[in-house]
């Protein structure tokens, strides 16, 4: 059991934190509540700024080709999170990638060349795909679900395979590389040998995948008791292989000075739901973990209301008075969750409210339960 064992050495590294960039259009709910969130470049330059000022480590693009589910419009993930690292300085920035659509040396060599003029802060997300439509309009087969996870961990191991190495052959199912050398490399450091890899996906494929591949596993949206089931059963395999995996977790943030105004935002936003839009994505992500055997992953239970935060954001609980999202935060933190992934409705405000009342509070609780133990 990971979740009692109290690992004092893992809780002194201070809890990190990332945001959703804004790269699709319809910001990080699907609602018609009024999200003063724009999608635009220079709103995301001014918002990456804010943020790397405001405790935030790392941020995540999203990718996504086509409109959908109240995301009209859509900046494409590996270019925008280029274009955010040379507007930055500290920010490290994911780049969501599908393994389906990218050949992986041709990615590898894009991400070695952003890690190289940022000065190592390039970052990948891994995500297997959930959306059919997008693979079948872009003239691309959609695998069923274990096939999606057997090619992304094909597309990891050889992806950091390439950064690596200096002669790359690798004949896999997916894909093929004859004596692949890349020059130059991304930078590397015994802290970071390479760009960090995260993925995304929380089905039995995926843990099985984190466990074996990844640096770092995000997770929707969820509660203590369902986040610990998930580092645990990670860890497992990790532990067999010899790894050590990191967690991230997804949180939609509401902090207002009071819990009544955090909740009448929340409600207001479940009141306003697009409902068609928040149906539709409903019915496109039973291709997700609902498609497997044993029916274990993203959105396997999810109900109306959560599926309004397309990331299951809600369940997390991190909505309240600063007090109460620091309190939770610890709470997951000594679950063995390193880092959270948050949105928010208005970015700007919120972000700045994170930075200035939630993160002070944070970084007291954590100074005082290792005093504690
Ligand atoms: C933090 C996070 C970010 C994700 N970002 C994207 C994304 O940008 N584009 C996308 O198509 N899928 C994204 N996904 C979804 C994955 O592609 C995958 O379909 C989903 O995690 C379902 O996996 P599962 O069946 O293993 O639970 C993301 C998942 C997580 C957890």
């Amino acid at each position: 059991m990971t979740d009692q064992i109290f690992d004092r050495e893992a809780f002194a590294q201070p809890l990190k934190f990332a945001y959703w960039v804004p790269n699709v259009s319809g910001g990080l709910v699907v609602s018609k509540i009024e999200q003063r969130t724009d999608w635009s470049y220079d709103y995301n330059v001014q918002l990456a700024r804010l943020a790397e000022n405001n405790g935030f480590e790392y941020a995540l693009s999203q990718v996504r080709y086509i409109a959908s589910y109240g995301a009209a419009y859509q900046h494409e993930s590996t270019s925008f999170s280029l274009a955010l690292l040379l507007a930055t300085e500290r920010l490290k920035v994911i780049a969501a990638v599908h393994p389906g659509l990218w050949q992986p040396g041709v990615l590898a060599k894009f991400i070695a060349t952003a890690d190289q003029i940022s000065g190592g802060r390039a970052a990948i997300n891994v995500v297997s795909g959930w959306f059919k439509d997008e693979f079948t309009k872009l003239g691309e087969p959609w695998l069923e679900h274990g096939e999606r996870y057997r090619r992304a961990e094909e597309f990891i191991r050889y992806v950091r395979e390439i950064w690596t190495s200096e002669h790359a052959e690798l004949n896999g199912d997916f894909y093929r590389l004859h004596d692949f050398d890349l020059k130059p490399k991304p930078l590397s450091s015994p802290e970071r040998p390479h760009p960090e890899i995260f993925q995304g996906g929380n089905s039995t494929d995926a843990r099985g995948m984190a466990g074996r591949v990844s640096d770092w596993y995000f997770a929707n949206g969820n509660t203590p008791d369902g986040i610990s089931e998930q580092i645990r059963d990670v860890t497992d395999v990790a532990t067999v292989h010899g790894r050590t995996v990191k967690f991230g977790l997804n949180g939609f943030f509401i902090g207002r000075d009071t819990e009544a105004e955090a909740r009448d935002v929340l409600r207001e936003i479940v009141d306003k739901a697009d409902r068609e839009a928040v149906e539709g994505f409903g019915a496109a992500v039973k291709q997700a973990g609902q498609s497997t055997g044993d029916k274990k992953g993203m959105w396997q239970d999810s109900e109306f209301a959560d599926l309004v935060q397309y990331n299951d954001g809600f369940r997390t609980g991190l909505i309240g008075t600063p007090e109460q999202i620091a309190t939770r935060m610890i709470e997951y933190k000594k679950r063995g969750v390193n880092l959270f992934l948050l949105g928010f409705l208005h970015y700007l405000e919120d972000v700045e409210y994170f930075g200035r009342e939630v993160l002070p509070l944070v970084r007291e609780l954590e100074a005082a339960e290792l005093e504690r133990v």
